[in-house]
């Protein structure tokens, strides 16, 4: 029902988008950016087309969530599954960040927005990496809110990696392996600098995680939501954080 009205929000019983309360706003928002392939099927098409549309939607939720005050949100790009799709598909999504900054670079700027990365390089293509940079570093001195965008980035990667750098220290001396608590852990994952999302938002109707943000998500709220990433607007992430505002977090106690 409730999805029926963020794809028709003119459907909604009360004509206009339920607006989130001031107080309470989630700092970090996760997003699975999900359903760019079917929005481009829905239309004749090709997949990367909805890709073109989707990157249109990342701007404009950017600035949304700046608005509404929250501190941090983080864009699932690319996942290490996704070198699985098509080679056609994977060169077009690897020219994404190239294209996302010759475009949006003066709006990113303007709105103040500080670019992060979360995954590993590792295989990313140098003119990839190079444009990933080149937001980092010129978006470096921005202090509004921050935009970490998880390219080639997988939950069990992370988890992989940050074992094995612990079991580095365990066998250089630096640490013993009784010792090794969760911020210890936590201190080796991409994301190390970053509050765990408060909220995660899935578009296209999945209901899975494939693989993001495993450690980080414990205890974070889920919204889910059949609108397609191309189509998801600030209405919706209002909607989102709304929902989240009515969640009572528990956190195993009472
Ligand atoms: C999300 O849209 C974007 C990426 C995974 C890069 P999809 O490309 O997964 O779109 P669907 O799920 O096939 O519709
Ligand atoms: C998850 O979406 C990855 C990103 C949004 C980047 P997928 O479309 O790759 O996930 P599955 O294959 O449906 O699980
Ligand atoms: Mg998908």
């Amino acid at each position: 029902m409730i999805d029926r009205f963020l794809k028709n929000p003119e459907e909604r019983p009360h004509q206009k988008a339920d607006t989130a309360k001031s107080g309470n706003i989630p700092a970090h928002v996760a997003i699975i950016m999900d359903g760019n392939g079917r929005w481009a099927k829905e239309r004749g098409m090709p997949r990367v087309a909805g890709h073109r549309e989707g990157m249109k939607t990342i701007n404009r939720i950017v600035e949304k969530a700046h608005l509404m005050g929250i501190k941090y949100i983080t864009l699932y790009a690319f996942s290490t599954e996704n070198w699985k799709r098509p080679k056609s598909e994977v060169e077009f999504l690897m020219r994404m960040p190239e294209k996302f900054i010759t475009k949006e670079l003066p709006s990113l700027m303007e709105n103040n927005v500080k670019v992060q990365m979360m995954g590993s390089t590792d295989l990313l293509p140098a003119h990839t990496l190079k444009a990933v940079k080149k937001a980092i570093d010129d978006t470096a001195g921005n202090t509004g809110i921050v935009m970490n965008i998880a390219m080639n980035y997988g939950g069990r990667d992370e988890l992989v990696r940050a074992v094995k750098a612990l079991g580095e220290e365990v066998e250089s001396g630096s640490i013993k392996a009784e010792d090794i608590s969760e911020k210890d852990i936590k201190a080796k994952l991409f994301s190390s600098n970053l509050p765990d999302p408060d909220l995660l938002i899935r578009t296209s109707g999945e209901i899975r995680l494939s693989n993001f943000m495993l450690w980080q998500l414990a205890y974070s709220e889920f919204w889910f939501t059949d609108v397609l990433w191309p189509d998801f607007n600030g209405e919706h992430l209002e909607e989102a954080v709304k929902v989240f505002q009515e969640r009572k977090r528990r956190y195993g106690g009472v």
